[in-house]
């Protein structure tokens, strides 16, 4: 049998579902955020073979073409959130951590609560994806939102149950609300927004509707960087980070010259750099803070699945060359790959998880 591939409506003109008999998935072209970079990306979500038919080889099927599909729309990067042991075959590596903060509700409620105004997303989802695409800018990550069409923005945070907005001038939140709390449940916090003021604000009135429902814990999945991380070592926060080892945050990647096309930024800022590296996909020479595909004798070579860690700053240059897949064919090339390739802290939004 033929794999389908079916055109939807749904979510962007864009959008593909393929399926073989009992197996499919979804690819949602969305751009995202590499540091000053936008790639154009497909998100693979909803990878399903019903129960009977599995360990046939459908899934496989599929996502090969689901794969195709996005080579020819020229996808520089696929994205994906894994289980264990199965997208690796397929050429997707680890490339993001998952963190959440715990505060105390009564740290958090001796700062000085915002104003904060309860409603629902979709009515002010406009002002929350401005919010997101400010705050955001120049983090790694985060998916770049068009209000027009993001759907998950619409549907929850965390996938399961109700969840709310809370707003406050300039900062939001999402938060989880279930029908019943688990028992000893923190209020969970899917994604939060905002700087200074407004963040320590919008926290504080968090802090206090913890306590007013009994809770004793703040849990909020977002980065531990930045203004949040500074907040956090301030309140007294616990930060859980949890690597995961195959499955979690995956990307590989699918057009090699859009990808070092749309990374231009990324080479622009390291001028000094002059290394010509290959992966099975194709080289790329780097010069100048120019990059360019090419055919040429390699300084190094690598595995694509390796180098999208490293460009996405989940490892660095050290933990590349570290690994037995990376062969140094010229020994300068150690250098300029450490000064190329500085670990980061890339993350996702938990929307992003599409
Ligand atoms: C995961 C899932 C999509 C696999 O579908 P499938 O049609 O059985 O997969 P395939 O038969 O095409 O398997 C492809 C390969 O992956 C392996 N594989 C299959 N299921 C696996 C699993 N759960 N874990 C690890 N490897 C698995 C197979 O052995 C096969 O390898 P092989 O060709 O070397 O034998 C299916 O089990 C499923 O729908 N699970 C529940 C939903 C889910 O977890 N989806 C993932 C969301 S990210």
């Amino acid at each position: 049998m033929d794999v389908a591939i079916l055109p939807r409506q749904r979510h962007t003109d864009f959008t593909l579902h393929a399926e073989a008999g009992d197996s499919g998935l979804t690819v949602i072209p969305m751009r995202i955020r590499f540091g000053a970079a936008q790639l154009d990306c497909g998100g693979i979500a909803g990878v399903h073979t019903a129960e009977g038919a599995r360990r046939r080889g459908l899934a496989r099927r599929v996502i090969g073409a689901a794969l195709d599909w996005m080579l020819q729309q020229h996808l520089a990067i696929s994205w994906l959130f894994g289980i264990p042991d199965f997208y690796d075959q397929f050429g997707f590596a680890v490339t993001g951590p998952e963190v959440v903060t715990t505060f105390r509700a009564a740290g958090l409620a001796t700062l000085p609560a915002a104003e904060v105004q309860r409603g629902t997303p979709v009515v002010h989802r406009a002002a929350c994806v401005d919010l997101f695409t400010t705050r955001d800018r120049g983090s790694f990550g985060g998916g770049v939102r068009d209000p027009a069409t993001w759907p998950w923005f619409r549907r929850g945070t965390r996938w399961k149950g109700p969840f709310g907005l809370r707003m406050a001038e300039a900062a939001y939140a999402l938060v989880d609300e279930p029908e019943v709390r688990e028992e000893g449940a923190p209020l969970r916090v899917g994604e939060i927004c905002g700087r200074g003021a407004a963040l320590c604000g919008l926290l504080g009135a968090l802090g206090r509707e913890a306590l007013a429902a009994g809770l004793g814990e703040v849990a909020v999945h977002a980065p531990s960087g930045g203004e949040l991380g500074a907040l956090t070592r301030r309140m007294g926060g616990q930060v859980a980070t949890h690597w995961p080892h195959s499955g979690g945050p995956m990307a590989r990647i699918i057009d090699w010259p859009r990808c070092i096309e749309q990374l231009a930024p990324l080479w622009a800022a390291q001028p000094e750099v002059r290394l010509t590296l290959a992966t099975e996909l194709g080289g790329v020479r780097l010069d100048g803070g120019r990059a360019e595909p090419t055919a040429a004798d390699p300084d190094l070579r690598l595995p694509q699945g390796l180098l999208i860690q490293g460009l996405v700053g989940y490892l660095g240059g050290e933990d590349l060359l570290a690994d037995p897949r990376t062969q140094i064919l010229r020994p300068p090339a150690a250098e300029a790959l450490i000064r190329l390739l500085p670990r980061r802290h890339p993350y996702y939004w938990e929307p992003d998880k599409f």
